[in-house]
């Protein structure tokens, strides 16, 4: 039986987290899975992502919102770990009502979560635009904020319920950026003051403890979703650091980032069947070639946040298998593997060489990631279409065999195949 202070709870805490550097297809998922949890909830990131979903012929691409929207009779939360910019957040709640989707009384903010403001993008531009090395961000103010937010000096969705010291607390924080060396813009504080009193009446209501929202709902039985943003290769500890973003984006933070207490968790990994990055950074597995180019334009791999095009290559099972480990990935969703339906041969990275020797997981420093080089293992495509098949035991048999190779290796079963971008495109 759960008690109060018993962290066992009756409900059910599920997870999708991406596998790679992001982009892996975590927003589909989360929607078709939605359909049957009470809570959909983000614990990290805020509009670097890019989550995109298409249903009933609409195509939707959320960045803050959690995937979990589309479903009327689901709970959306963001956690006290997401750095939140509230002009985007209010903007994409009016391109839902647009479509008919109405948030009244199922989006709740967490009133401990980072307040993302104007001028953490435009430092995190200048940073970008000064660095000598580059990240590649997506410019949305992620490393700022969260900056801040170590540094002790954010101010948290909460504060806005207090409108007169948030007042003060946003103009002395103004003052400082104001006055920062060389910084080629200036921020109006009145001007900005006003704004967020508007944004503070439009979200009163929606700013809540959400952390105790959901330790009552797993107390009382309820599904809770947590969707991961960005991918587990972006992990600023346990990513390609320093090509990473600047949160903890693995299975550890879901606790943290959602002030709930560590308990039994599914976790669903979702990787593509090639893989993807976008921005800066080591990519063992790249194809900067035909082969590359041929994944990109069949994946349509374009950024869903900045249009940037996504860099392609082979799947990299050593990485998958590093991020399946840190997630503690009991089941995977392998997505768009129609896009490899047109391919005589596919080829996975099986294990590294890193300075003549084997390896089979990811170096820590920056320079024997760009030092590492992949061992493929080659296997015979199927060259057939899979768009319109919706159960793995009905694909091609070169596809089946993809897929078992893929288990074995990990050592996961692999339980949804995506096939096609629509909803219903999945063989399970
Ligand atoms: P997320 O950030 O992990 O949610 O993924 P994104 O939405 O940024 O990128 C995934 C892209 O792949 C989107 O354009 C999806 O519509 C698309 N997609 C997802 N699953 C599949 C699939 O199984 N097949 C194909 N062809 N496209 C897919
Ligand atoms: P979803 O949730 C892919 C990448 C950026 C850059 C690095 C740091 O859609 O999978 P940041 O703006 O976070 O400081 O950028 O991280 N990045 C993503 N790449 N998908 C994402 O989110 C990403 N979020 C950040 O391209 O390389
Ligand atoms: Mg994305």
């Amino acid at each position: 039986m759960s008690s109060k202070n018993n962290p066992t709870t009756a409900g059910k805490l599920t997870a999708v987290l991406g596998l790679n550097w992001g982009d892996e297809g975590k927003g589909k998922l989360v929607d078709i899975l939605a359909g049957k949890s009470q809570f959909v909830a983000r614990f990290g990131g805020g509009a670097n992502a890019g989550h995109t979903i298409v249903a009933n012929g609409k195509k939707v691409i959320l960045h803050q919102l959690p995937s979990g929207v589309l479903h009327p009779q689901t709970k959306n939360v963001i956690g006290n770990g997401c750095v939140v910019h509230l002009p985007t957040l209010i903007e994409e709640i009016s391109e839902l009502e647009k479509i008919g989707v109405n948030l009244t009384g199922r989006l709740f903010l967490s009133n401990r979560a980072t307040i993302l403001f104007d001028f953490h993008k435009e430092l995190d531009g200048l940073a970008e635009s000064k660095a000598k090395q580059k990240i590649g961000t997506t410019k949305r103010g992620i490393g700022p904020a969260y900056s801040d937010r170590v540094n002790r000096k954010s101010l948290r969705l909460g504060d806005l319920q207090n409108f007169e010291n948030f007042a003060v607390k946003l103009r002395e924080r103004l003052e400082e950026v104001n006055a920062i060396a060389g910084m080629p813009f200036r921020f109006d504080e009145g001007r900005e003051i006003n704004l967020y009193k508007d944004f503070a009446e439009r979200l009163n209501g929606m700013i809540v403890d959400t952390s105790e929202l959901l330790q009552t709902a797993l107390r009382d039985g309820k599904t809770v979703l947590a969707e991961g943003a960005q991918g587990s290769l972006l992990d600023i500890d346990h990513g390609t650091f320093p090509f990473v973003t600047s949160s903890t984006t693995t299975a550890g933070n879901i606790f943290s980032g959602l002030g709930i207490p560590p308990q039994t968790l599914e976790s669903i990994g979702v990787a593509k069947a090639y893989t993807t990055r976008v921005g800066e950074g080591p990519f063992t597995t790249e194809l900067e070639n035909k082969t590359g180019e041929k994944l990109r334009d069949i994946g349509a791999e374009f950024g869903a946040t900045t249009g940037r095009p996504r860099r392609c290559g082979w799947m990299d099972l050593v990485a998958t298998k590093y991020s399946a480990q840190l997630n503690g990935t009991t089941v995977i969703n392998l997505t768009k593997l129609d896009v490899l339906n047109d391919f005589e041969e596919i080829q996975t990275c099986v294990k590294y060489k890193l300075d003549g020797e084997e390896i089979y997981t990811l170096p820590a420093t920056i320079e024997e990631l760009e030092r590492v080089e992949p061992v493929f293992e080659t296997l015979p495509g199927w060259q057939s279409d899979t768009s319109e098949i919706r159960e793995i035991k009905k694909l091609p048999k070169n596809a089946q065999n993809y897929i078992a190779f893929i288990e074995r290796y990990l050592d996961i079963p692999v339980k949804w195949v995506g096939v096609g971008v629509e909803r219903e495109a999945m063989a399970v």
